[in-house]
């Protein structure tokens, strides 16, 4: 008679075969979980986290500047006007404007027909279909499914065609679809300066999402404001360690009950010094770059790759002053009614956009404010020069300005770093190089926790599932 392999045997045998830690090793529960970054990405994870993993396992969360609120952020950007609500938009060629909103709807409408014929409306279509098929990935992650790379999780969402906007241009992508270059260089182009500093050279999957928050308001802070982090936080019980980690290593420790176990140790810098504490599953919520981040990887076999792929920067100025309306062509300023100038490519422009801060009333506040001093808000690559400032403003009193290493710089074939940085590191900014958006951060966070739980537990058939739309309809 021949010996039946026991199911534990195949079991083993299977995760040798595949030279994975083996799963009897793993089906105790974690004892702890470390989450690095408190943004919208480390709060929602630990969140998450803490629904899959139940409420034994120990969860920390560390940061190392504060823990952004939305509505900080909100009030940091002046975000919270709805902005070319109320106001009007133009857009600025660095000559002159190719197009300028009207305060009457019948009127915006024929404009939009001459210049663009039956693009706008197209346009809607083409971002809708998109975002169907994004929308796809709650009906997932419902059901419990992960991913175990960025591009994995888009092509379950939208095949090979999310796979060519990845690896296009937004240009190119709008072009194939049949869009007019007025339409691409005009319109489209200057809303991606807006939302990302960068023109229709950026990735078609990022320059679609950015289409959908300019007209669905589906990306936007609004749609995020009950995210909040601080209360992600508080109701997810994890303990905060306030501090910047410096590195990570894997080390061998010994097991209380004999043998020996693989362990993470997270050293951090904090107000009492250097500290270190051990993990057994790690998740990194924020970008790694040496000039961000900056987290160190010792000891580790395989070797991590150095994950160091350039952010573009973003400079916010806040000026309290007159606009000099001349700048942008206008020289009777009673004929001047935007407050809101979106631009197009053009070297000699030192700015992305200029938009007025405080909400606008109604059109005799708007007219008051166009000519007396307001708050604008000016978005540019670089920080703004005295002269610079001269040339935008004919007086001003008050200027604040904030630096960022906003967003990826996008740079298609686009290839997004890896999720699973070793056998139990994950690196949930790897989703920013796809499109970054807060809500692009919160379905990384579901993903990475879901992701991590069911790589403990070897649930292998709840990753990389293709075919799931299919698999859905016929469950339900
Ligand atoms: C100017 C600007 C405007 C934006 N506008 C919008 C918008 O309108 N809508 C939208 O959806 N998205 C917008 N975004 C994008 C959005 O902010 C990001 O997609 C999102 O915040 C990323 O979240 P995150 O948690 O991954 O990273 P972050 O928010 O960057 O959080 C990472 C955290 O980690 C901390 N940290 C870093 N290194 C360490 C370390 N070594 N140790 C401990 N802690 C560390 C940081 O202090 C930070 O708090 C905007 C971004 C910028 C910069
Ligand atoms: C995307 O580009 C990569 C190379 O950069 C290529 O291997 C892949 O086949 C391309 N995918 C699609 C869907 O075009
Ligand atoms: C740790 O932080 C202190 C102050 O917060 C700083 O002076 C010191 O240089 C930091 N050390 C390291 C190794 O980063
Ligand atoms: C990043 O950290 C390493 C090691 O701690 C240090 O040598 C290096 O100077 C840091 N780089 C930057 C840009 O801060
Ligand atoms: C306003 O803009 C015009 C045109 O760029 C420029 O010549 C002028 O110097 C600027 N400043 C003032 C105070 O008019």
């Amino acid at each position: 008679m021949r010996a039946a392999v026991s199911g534990p045997l195949l079991l083993l045998l299977a995760s040798l075969w595949r030279g994975a830690p083996r799963a009897s090793e793993l089906r105790y529960p974690p004892g702890k979980i470390a989450v690095i970054g408190a943004g919208i990405g480390g709060t929602s994870a630990a969140y998450f986290l803490r629904q899959k993993f139940g409420k034994d396992v120990a969860i920390d969360v560390y940061e190392k500047g504060t823990v952004a609120t939305i509505n900080h952020f909100v009030k940091e950007l002046g975000l919270s006007v709805p902005e070319g609500k109320g106001g009007l938009m133009g857009i600025y060629n660095g000559e002159e404007f190719v197009f300028e909103e009207s305060s009457w709807y019948v009127i915006n409408i024929l404009k939009l027909l001459w210049h663009y014929g039956l693009n706008p409306l197209r346009m809607y279509m083409w971002v809708e279909e998109v975002l169907d098929k994004f929308l796809r990935i709650y009906r997932y992650q419902t059901h419990d499914y992960s991913f175990s790379s960025t591009e994995g999780l888009l092509h379950a969402l939208g095949g090979n065609n999310f796979m060519e906007m990845l690896n296009g241009t937004i240009d190119e992508a709008m072009q194939k679809a049949g869009f007019s270059q007025k339409f691409i260089n005009e319109i489209v182009t200057s809303v991606m300066r807006v939302n990302y500093g960068q023109g229709a050279t950026i990735n078609g999957f990022v320059g679609a999402v950015s289409l959908a928050g300019a007209d669905s308001g589906l990306w936007s802070v609004k749609g995020g404001n009950k995210l909040v982090c601080t209360g992600l936080l508080y109701a997810s019980k994890a303990q905060l360690i306030p501090g910047a980690v410096l590195s990570i290593e894997e080390k061998t420790w010994p097991k209380r009950s004999g043998g020996t176990m693989k362990l993470y140790e997270v050293s951090y810098n904090s107000s009492s010094g250097l500290t270190a504490n051990a993990y057994d599953i790690v998740l990194i919520a924020t970008p790694l770059n040496r000039k961000m981040a900056n987290i160190t990887f010792r000891n580790f076999n395989p070797l991590i790759p150095e994950i160091s792929k350039p952010y573009h920067q973003s400079v916010a100025t806040f000026v309290h002053g007159r606009i000099n309306t001349s700048f942008f062509g206008y020289l009777d300023p009673s004929h001047f009614h935007l407050n809101d100038i979106f631009t197009m490519e053009n070297p000699k422009l030192f700015i992305n956009s200029i938009g007025m801060v405080s909400p606008v009333q109604n059109r005799n506040d708007e007219q008051k404010k166009l000519m007396g001093p307001a708050v604008w808000k000016v978005f540019s690559p670089k920080l703004l020069t005295k002269e610079q400032l001269n040339l935008l403003f004919l007086s001003f009193d008050s200027v604040e300005e904030k630096k960022w290493l906003a967003y990826p710089r996008y740079s298609p074939p686009e290839k997004c770093p890896p999720l699973i940085l070793h056998d139990r590191i994950y690196y949930l900014n790897s989703i920013e190089w796809a499109a970054s958006a807060m809500e692009m951060s919160a379905i990384a966070a579901k993903n990475a926790a879901l992701l991590s739980y069911h790589r403990w537990y070897v649930n292998t058939h709840m990753i990389d599932q293709e075919d799931l739309n299919e698999k859905l309809k016929t469950e339900l």
